[in-house]
């Protein structure tokens, strides 16, 4: 049998050790040094040829950096003679998936042929943006999923007696379906439109039947809030009791938790594909329980 290492990248040190330790895979002693002006070095001096790596880093902000410290560790590994699988937890630029204004780059189809050439063999990410942006990839590219993880967290620790569930765009609206069946909850969904020059987002009027309702939002990621923020105002105008944000990365740039919590958001969840203070949600089980099923 082949052997397993992980190596935790520095956007993802606590997820990957805690992969590392459900599967029994020992880390790969490695260094990745950042430089004053923001440049990363990469050093292993452990011998992997032959051996299989997991190198766990998600891309999260700051972006490029987290990307290419990915990148440039899978190199040398393959390089070095490794099986390089990458779990990238949150998968930066898998939104730009398609050329959605003219000339626009797919920028996850440059990142697909970035992680061909720097050696990744396999990938396994959270909650894809879109199923349709794994098809970019020319190696095997999974996406699990994080949502029974994020219905067992609000069913256990948060007192609901009879929430909707509501998804605040049509985009992810299956992904948000998925979790009110898992939870056994109705589903509403609304109508989301982004001006894809400013980014700024509209929310369709529609009259939704929330009215003294605990109301929970779903949505793969918060980044602005600017989607989240329109859903959570428009049920607290129809008279929705209680709003809960949840969303598998949580990214909230900048001041995005107070601009949820001035919209009416009452508590906001995410997982730790992307570390935080409203991590709240473990997925490394789902993570290990994909791993397990992959072949040598
Ligand atoms: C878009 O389609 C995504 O599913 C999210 O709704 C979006 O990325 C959230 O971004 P923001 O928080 O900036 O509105």
């Amino acid at each position: 049998m082949t052997e397993k290492l992980v190596l935790p990248g520095p956007a993802s040190e606590q997820l990957g050790k805690a992969v590392a330790d459900k599967l029994s895979f020992p880390l790969l002693k490695a260094e990745f040094k950042v430089f004053p002006d923001g440049e990363t070095r990469f050093t292993c001096e452990e011998k992997v040829s032959g051996k299989t790596v997991l190198v766990v880093q998600s891309t999260c902000p700051p972006v490029d950096t987290h990307l290419f410290q990915l990148l440039l560790a899978s190199h040398q590994l393959s390089q070095e003679g490794a099986r390089v699988v990458a779990v990238v937890p949150y998968l930066g630029y898998a939104r730009q998936d398609k050329e959605f204004l003219p000339g626009e780059s797919v920028t996850l189809g440059v990142v697909a042929h970035l992680m061909r050439f720097a050696g990744i063999r396999r990938l396994v990410s959270v909650d894809i943006h879109s199923a349709e942006g794994l098809s970019l990839f020319s190696f095997p590219a999974y996406s699990v999923s994080a949502i029974p993880g994020l219905v067992d967290f609000i069913r256990s620790e948060l007192q609901l007696s009879d929430p909707v569930v509501i998804s605040p765009d049509l985009g992810g609206s299956s992904r948000t379906e998925a979790f009110a069946q898992l939870y056994g909850a109705r589903f509403l969904k609304l109508t989301k439109t982004r001006d894809r020059v400013t980014g700024g987002v509209t929310l369709q009027e529609a009259r939704l039947d929330v009215k003294g309702k605990e109301v929970i939002i779903v949505d793969d990621i918060i980044s602005t809030g600017g989607t989240v923020c329109a859903a959570a105002e428009a049920m607290t105008k129809q008279g929705a009791k209680k709003v809960l944000a949840v969303c598998v990365h949580g990214i909230l740039v900048d001041d995005a938790a107070s601009k949820l919590k001035r919209a009416g958001v009452d508590a906001i969840v995410s997982t730790n594909t992307v570390p935080g203070e409203f991590s709240r949600v473990d997925v490394s089980d789902a993570i290990v329980a994909h791993l397990k099923t992959l072949d040598e």
